[in-house]
């Protein structure tokens, strides 16, 4: 089947989907990115999605290239024209294309975006979640405003790439206090020997996760309770249950954390319900 990727206000076969060498997203990660989970061929939390990259946008001060509503049906375009039924939506904002200069271009150039989609494998991402994950914890070297989703991702992926080559599944980074922020593609999660639900406040030490925020809905619910706060590598080796949020993989519970079992070493109860439960809060397009 032929994918196709919205670039610049045209809808290119995948192979012709280009941008310029000298775009500042390319040159210098000066650019903002969201990613939303497609379900039965929706957009799911597409309005919370487009909320955090105006806010991503505003930060590093660039303005909205095109309007919401135009924006969402370049979104909805992509997932039809590549028959996407469950995965994903990637939408990419650059500051454009201009000679190689940090400060911004004058006259400003015009943002380059970009729009791809893809398929998720569901029946791999369930065997995974009925088993768990393990995890294993690094150093967390990023900047001091991941709070914004760019495009500057290196550190993230150097971690991964750890974690894989450990035989884990993700990296969960630890700031210089010895808490535990959050994951390279996800918010980290725990369940105390009490109960209670801990994840990370929202600061700009950490990316608020839609899934996270929706996820309090889900928590509440349950009757359970949520303290945001930072936690540390040594709670969460002594956790009940531990688990990560992100829009791919909603809920992943996680069993194992630098080779420590957490639990039981199966999925924890809350986890499973809560990633049963998720959708049921979360909006469909
Ligand atoms: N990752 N923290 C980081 C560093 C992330 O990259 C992500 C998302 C999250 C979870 O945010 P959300 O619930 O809004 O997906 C937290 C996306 C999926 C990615 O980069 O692929």
């Amino acid at each position: 089947m032929s994918r196709y990727a919205y670039v610049n206000g045209r809808y290119l076969p995948f192979r012709d989907a280009k941008v310029h060498v000298e775009d500042r997203g390319y040159q210098f990660a000066d650019a903002v990115y969201e990613v939303c989970e497609v379900r039965a061929g929706r957009l799911v939390d597409e309005r919370r999605h487009l909320d955090r990259l105006e806010r991503s946008l505003a930060a590093i001060r660039l303005r909205p290239p095109m309007s919401r509503s135009a924006l969402g049906m370049v979104l909805r375009e992509v997932v039809a024209r590549n028959r996407i039924r469950f995965g994903l939506v990637y939408l990419q904002i650059s500051r454009g294309v201009a000679r190689r200069d940090l400060a911004f271009p004058t006259p400003e150039a015009a943002p380059s975006i970009v729009v791809t989609a893809r398929a998720l494998n569901r029946t791999r991402i369930e065997a995974r979640a009925a088993t768990g994950i393990a995890v294993v914890s690094m150093p967390d070297n990023r900047w001091g405003r991941v709070d914004i989703k760019t495009v500057g991702l290196l550190p993230n992926a150097l971690a991964r790439q750890a974690a894989l080559e450990q035989g884990a599944h993700e990296a969960w980074l630890v700031d210089s206090s010895g808490a535990v922020t959050e994951g390279a593609s996800a918010n980290a999660w725990i369940v105390t020997r009490d109960g209670k639900l801990v994840t990370r406040h929202a600061d700009h030490a950490i990316l608020g996760g839609i899934t996270r925020g929706v996820l309090f809905d889900a928590v509440k619910a349950q009757g359970l309770t949520v303290e945001q706060r930072p936690f540390a590598l040594d709670e969460a080796y002594a956790a009940r249950e531990a688990f990560i949020t992100s829009a791919t993989q909603t809920v992943m519970p996680v069993v194992r954390i630098d080779g420590r079992t957490i639990g039981n070493g199966k999925p924890g109860p809350i986890a499973t319900t809560l990633r049963r439960e998720f959708h049921r809060f979360a909006e469909a397009g």
